[in-house]
């Protein structure tokens, strides 16, 4: 970035948490047991004596084996709970045998034909042995990888439990990737077993994975052993000697099976993350420090008590699902409602009848799924009773002023604060969040989570206050990742090089008078007009603010005087007409909301934006449809369709 970040967005409204949360959250009780009066002096409490505070929320946990130092932290490694010796599902699952939540809900699964699953702790535990069993029949031994490729049925989190349980390393490849993926993470975790389903529906067509993972299994020669569930009855081919059914396998298995002692520091799992260029990164966590991390910021940040049902409508596949599906709230003993379904199938109404049908007391979103549900309009979460609701979430991308006030008011009925967590694949766990006790700023993350420090920073390495520039991490963190699973260098080049020792996360952002921190977008999205640079984000967000519009993405198209000029693509609401008028419109509202430097010179109404399969607008497919550019690898894309409504827009 040449300069700084431009800061064009000003929101205003600030809500205060209510005296409920302020005495009886969990963080407000820890807070009251060590005497810190309110959220500034917590933060400035633990950022002075970061390791008190780990070291407490580690004991929160049991140890085979006490660990003898809490922190080694040579930038950028660093080493939590050494010499500990640990095990993430002993943690999740048989304390809770031992320690009366035993015949607790576990998980509540629901799937796209109405089918419900539940699973207390001990059937978990049972369930979650058996499968370590048979694993390590099939060869596998601590260290060893497994493949997983299912869908958002309860195979999956058994799937995971069961590798770490023996110390068995996992790799998730989300169910809606391609067969070449897989074959592609798979090849290089070099996993000795795939562990997959006949086939799944999805808005009630049927995906026949164990097929699509038959045109390339040939090319893993690693893969030794293939594990399927039977879940849509398809017929199947079985290899004889590879492929086996998971039931006929489990049915003989002791649902008793001994948990392995782990070192804090040995490898959990990898989860690829596909950045904007190159091939995937194996993002590696461990299960000390990743159990630590994960389990104490769902407690504070969600607020998580004994008798809430949690619900995080992420897909297991992302890491969303991964810390706030699987590890942390069943480490924290919760209940999960685990849900197979898209947000509008088989209308959109089928959120809230979930939320009323089982009384869901907690729920985390994305975005993009708001802006969804806005678009459907308020009737739909009105028709259904949500008032068991009191703490809401949203992850994923930056959520714009509307779509929060749109959250707070239809789904939270303005009593259910509003989470928004900036985290990633990496960081393993909430960074930048607010917390049910800290005020909140409609389209801020808030501020770093208790013990962390974070800053903006300029090309040069300065620290900037109320401008835009690279949103760093400063301290550590214990879910913070290890390494790039076999790239040690470009675990260092992409993250820790440009500012050494200090962690570079790829986003811009800015941070307020009062330490707020305002997520401008991704740094390679930024736009660059007339010598001011500009975050997507902002200029995103002032299009939604306006009545017409639901969503929208904005790119820079080349423009030999200007460098570039903003090309903005709206997607309407239904009510309103695509016309010039309406762009008129648009661009002198974008004008008075954040200035005439950022109105878009082109606006371009679509009926769909590509997004990634986690919802992410892919603003590169765009840019390069804008230049008429090829667009490249669209695998990642969900819904490719979306590419030829751009050229008939442009
Ligand atoms: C990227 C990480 C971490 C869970 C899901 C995605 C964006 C995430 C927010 C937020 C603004 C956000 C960032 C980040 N992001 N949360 N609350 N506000 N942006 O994990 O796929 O690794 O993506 O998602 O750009 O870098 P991921």
């Amino acid at each position: 970035m040449s300069k700084d970040l431009d800061v064009l967005l000003k929101e205003e409204r600030v809500f205060k948490p209510s005296k409920e949360f302020l005495e009886e959250s969990n963080i407000a009780k820890w807070m009251k047991k060590h005497e810190i009066e309110d959220y500034e002096s917590l933060l400035e409490r633990t950022r002075k004596d970061p390791e008190w505070f780990w070291d407490e929320m580690a004991h929160d946990l049991e140890w085979f084996e006490d660990y003898d130092k809490i922190l080694d932290w040579k930038p950028p490694h660093a080493r939590w709970f050494l010499d500990g010796k640990f095990n993430i599902v002993y943690n999740a699952l048989d304390r809770h045998i031992k320690n009366g939540r035993k015949n607790k809900l576990a998980y509540i699964w629901e799937g796209e034909n109405g089918e419900v699953r539940k699973f207390t702790y001990f059937e978990l535990y049972r369930e979650v042995n058996r499968l370590s069993n048979a694993l390590k029949k099939m060869g596998i031994e601590k260290g060893d990888r497994v493949s997983i490729y299912l869908p958002m049925i309860p195979e999956l989190p058994i799937a995971m439990l069961a590798c770490a349980r023996i110390g068995a390393v996992h790799s998730v490849v989300f169910s809606g990737f391609s067969a070449k993926a897989f074959q592609d993470r798979s090849y290089d975790a070099q996993s000795k077993v795939a562990i997959t389903v006949d086939g799944f529906h999805r808005r009630g067509k049927e995906t026949k994975l164990k097929e699509n993972l038959d045109t390339v299994l040939e090319s893993i020669p690693s893969i030794e052993k293939v594990l399927v569930v039977k879940n849509t009855g398809s017929d199947l081919d079985l290899q004889e000697g590879r492929d086996f059914y998971w039931d006929d396998v489990l049915k003989d298995e002791s649902p008793e099976c001994t948990c392995e002692e782990m070192d804090s520091e040995d490898p959990l799992f990898i989860l690829y993350t596909s950045g904007t260029t190159g091939k995937p990164k194996g993002v590696l966590h461990t299960h000390g420090g990743y159990a630590v991390g994960s389990s104490t910021t769902l407690k504070f940040v969600f607020d998580i008590k004994e008798e809430d049902i949690w619900w995080c409508a992420a897909d297991i596949g992302w890491i969303t699902g991964h810390s706030y599906i699987v590890y942390a709230p069943l480490l924290l003993g919760t209940t999960s409602m685990m849900f197979e379904v898209t947000p509008d199938y088989p209308d959109p109404g089928i959120f809230w009848k979930i939320i009323e049908k089982y009384g869901i007391s907690i729920f985390y979103t994305a975005p993009t799924t708001i802006r969804m549900f806005m678009k459907f309009g308020e009737l739909w979460p009105q028709k259904y009773d949500l008032s068991t609701l009191r703490i809401l979430g949203s992850v994923g991308e930056p959520i714009n002023p509307e779509a929060w006030m749109w959250y707070y008011q239809f789904i939270g009925n303005q009593e259910c604060p509003v989470m928004d967590t900036w985290w990633q694949t990496e960081t393993g766990m909430h960074i930048i969040t607010p917390l049910p006790i800290s005020n909140l700023k409609p389209g801020s993350a808030g501020k770093p989570f208790p013990t962390i420090e974070a800053e903006i920073k300029d090309d040069a390495g300065n620290v900037l206050l109320e401008e835009g520039g690279h949103l760093t991490i400063k301290t550590p963190w214990p879910a913070m990742f290890r390494t790039l699973y076999k790239e040690p260098e470009r675990f260092v080049d992409a993250y820790w090089s440009k500012y050494p020792g200090i962690y570079l996360s790829g986003d811009v952002a800015h941070v307020d008078k009062e330490g707020y921190y305002w997520i401008q977008g991704r740094e390679d999205d930024v736009l660059n007009v007339a010598g001011h640079r500009i975050g997507t984000a902002e200029v995103e967000s002032a299009l939604v603010s306006h009545n017409a519009v639901v969503e929208s993405a904005v790119v820079g198209k080349p423009d030999p005087l200007k460098g570039e000029e903003i090309s903005a693509f709206v997607i309407l609401k239904q009510s309103f007409t695509a016309d010039d008028e309406l762009k008129n419109k648009l661009r002198s509202h974008v004008r008075s909301e954040i200035g005439p430097i950022a109105s878009p010179s082109y606006i371009n109404f679509v009926d769909d934006l590509p997004k990634t399969r986690s919802g992410k607008i892919m603003r590169r497919v765009i840019k390069a449809k804008v230049k008429g550019e090829d667009v490249g690898d669209t695998s990642t894309l969900a819904n490719p369709e979306s590419v030829d409504g751009l050229d008939k827009a442009i």
